[in-house]
């Protein structure tokens, strides 16, 4: 009797969408084709830039970093969200909540720090490209990514000690398809000013630093694009930057919405919806954006395609 007690006192269950069973089928679909989808795309990236030694270039490594950065979030996600959605609830103990919660922020954390490499690589290429392969040399891309992972894992230890120190006594049940910090907080018994204080200001100081960042790197860049004359050359060097672009826009919108809206406008079902679109989306639309807005990868994609027919010969 202690025992089953305690394992009921310890273990929470993801409700994800549980609460739409008329939709169960159609959303175990959906969250299945996008979840492979990403894998497929994150993890062709990384073999296409591994192989391509015409993609063995700062900007392709980042990019295969980044995706390596998608393939990891969502292996932590998916899985558990598709089991709740079969089984209308996926139990997990408070230690697997935990260290989930972790690995998600971790990844945003690098994902974050990652972009804003990838718009200081594109700031030298456009800025500077005399001294790029000088500057941007082998030592310092790979000081510069791992210190965007180590930075990563680094940045969310201080809310998940503070997190793993509450006691949870109220419902077990989290209204979310991860555990989610502000799903679990709202389950704590214990007072959350002081890590829902520390959470706002690390977070506000991680998206607005790094966002600054990389909006001075495009000031830059754009001064650089508008002093060149001909059109051609403007346009060669802005595609260049279009799909960083274009990853940067959708992240960081992503994450505006979730966090920037009027408080009035919270709820626990808006939030688990809206986190969709910086779990689920983002890491689905990177590797479609590279792979249709980028030239190169495009090429390499293709030459990777024939080599295989001519291996099947
Ligand atoms: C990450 O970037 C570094 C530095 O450019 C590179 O050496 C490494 O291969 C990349 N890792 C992956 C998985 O692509």
């Amino acid at each position: 009797m202690a025992i089953t007690n305690q394992t009921h006192d310890t273990d929470f269950i993801i409700v994800g969408f549980s609460e739409l069973p008329q939709l169960k089928s159609l959303l175990f679909g959906t969250f299945l084709l996008i979840y492979l989808g990403t894998l497929v795309g994150n993890l062709l990236i990384i073999l296409v830039v591994f192989w391509n030694t015409s993609l063995h270039t700062p900007m392709y490594f980042f990019l295969s970093n980044l995706s390596l950065v998608d393939v990891t979030s969502t292996f932590v996600t998916f899985p558990k969200m598709l089991i709740s959605l079969i089984r209308e609830g996926s139990p997990i103990s408070l230690v697997e909540c935990i260290l989930q919660l972790y690995c998600v922020l971790c990844m945003l954390a690098t994902e974050f720090n990652l972009l804003t490499v990838m718009g200081y690589d594109r700031y030298i290429a456009i800025c500077n490209p005399l001294r790029y392969t000088v500057i941007m040399s082998k030592s310092t891309c790979t000081k510069l990514a791992v210190s965007s992972w180590i930075c990563g894992l680094l940045e969310p230890i201080l809310h998940t000690v503070l997190l793993s120190g509450l006691s949870f006594c109220k419902s077990h049940h989290i209204n979310h398809f991860f555990c989610d910090m502000t799903a679990l907080l709202k389950l704590s018994c214990t007072k959350t000013n002081t890590i829902e204080t520390v959470t706002y200001i690390l977070g506000t100081f991680l998206v607005m630093g790094t966002f600054l960042l990389i909006v001075t790197s495009y000031v830059k860049i754009l001064a650089a694009i508008l002093k060149i004359n001909s059109t051609e050359g403007r346009r060669k060097a802005f595609s260049t930057c279009a799909s960083h672009l274009s990853v940067v826009v959708l992240f960081y919108a992503a994450i505006l919405v979730m966090y920037m809206r009027p408080s009035t406008m919270y709820s626990q079902n808006q939030d688990k919806i809206l986190s969709l679109l910086y779990i689920v989306i983002t890491p689905l639309f990177n590797p479609i954006i590279y792979s249709m807005k980028n030239a190169e990868f495009k090429k390499a994609l293709q030459r990777a395609r024939f080599a295989d027919r001519s291996n099947h010969k």
